[in-house]
């Protein structure tokens, strides 16, 4: 059976090193593994008074996030937390009340930052958010990574110096991921 899962990329830059990141670390998993990039930039500022009638670009996130066995979070740190534009996709999918998305799907959480904090900040926070919203996230290993020379390779794929790490990492959230959808 193949697993499902839903990449959700913090950044919604073009040379986003957070996205790279998203797409080298995929190419670290079993083949049964299938990756999706859910766009979350053509969603509209979350408005409680729209949460009976949500806009096709929410319906569309929701139908994808509802149909993975899991999702990956690979996320930038924006002043010691997470970008605006996830906790936006976040709170969309957390609504109504009674149909929140994200309940129950085993998450990992990846960050890529230029300071060497290597987005942990950011990603205790989003842990916190995750945490109300009933997701199981990975909780070890964790990875905060900097960006150095060499993280990635000119295929794109994972530098030979950081390989067994993010290796390892993908070994757990396999393992994680499987857990829930045995
Ligand atoms: C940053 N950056 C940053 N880095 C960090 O380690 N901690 C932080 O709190 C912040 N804060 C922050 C705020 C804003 C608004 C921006 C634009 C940037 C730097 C950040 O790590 C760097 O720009 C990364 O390249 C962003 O990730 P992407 O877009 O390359 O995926």
């Amino acid at each position: 059976s193949s697993y499902h899962i839903a990449i959700i990329v913090g950044s919604l830059r073009k040379e986003s090193y957070n996205q790279k990141l998203a797409t080298a670390i995929g190419k670290l998993a079993p083949s049964e593994f299938l990756f999706t990039h859910i766009r979350i930039d053509d969603l509209p500022l979350y408005n409680q008074d729209d949460d009976e009638n949500q806009a096709p670009s929410v319906v569309r996130m929701k139908n994808e996030i509802s149909q993975a066995e899991g999702i990956l979070f690979v996320t930038p740190e924006y002043n010691r937390s997470i970008p605006g534009v996830l906790k936006n996709a976040l709170d969309h999918g957390s609504r109504p009340h009674d149909k929140n998305v994200w309940a129950g799907k085993p998450a990992g959480i990846l960050g890529v930052s230029t300071g060497s904090a290597g987005t942990a900040m950011a990603q205790q926070h989003l842990r916190n958010v995750l945490s109300y919203l009933d997701v199981p996230v990975l909780r070890q290993p964790e990875a905060y990574i900097q960006l150095r020379d060499g993280l990635f390779d000119e295929n794109n794929t994972i530098g030979e110096r950081s390989r067994p790490f993010m290796q390892n990492w993908m070994d757990h959230y396999v393992t994680w991921v499987k857990t829930y959808s045995p």
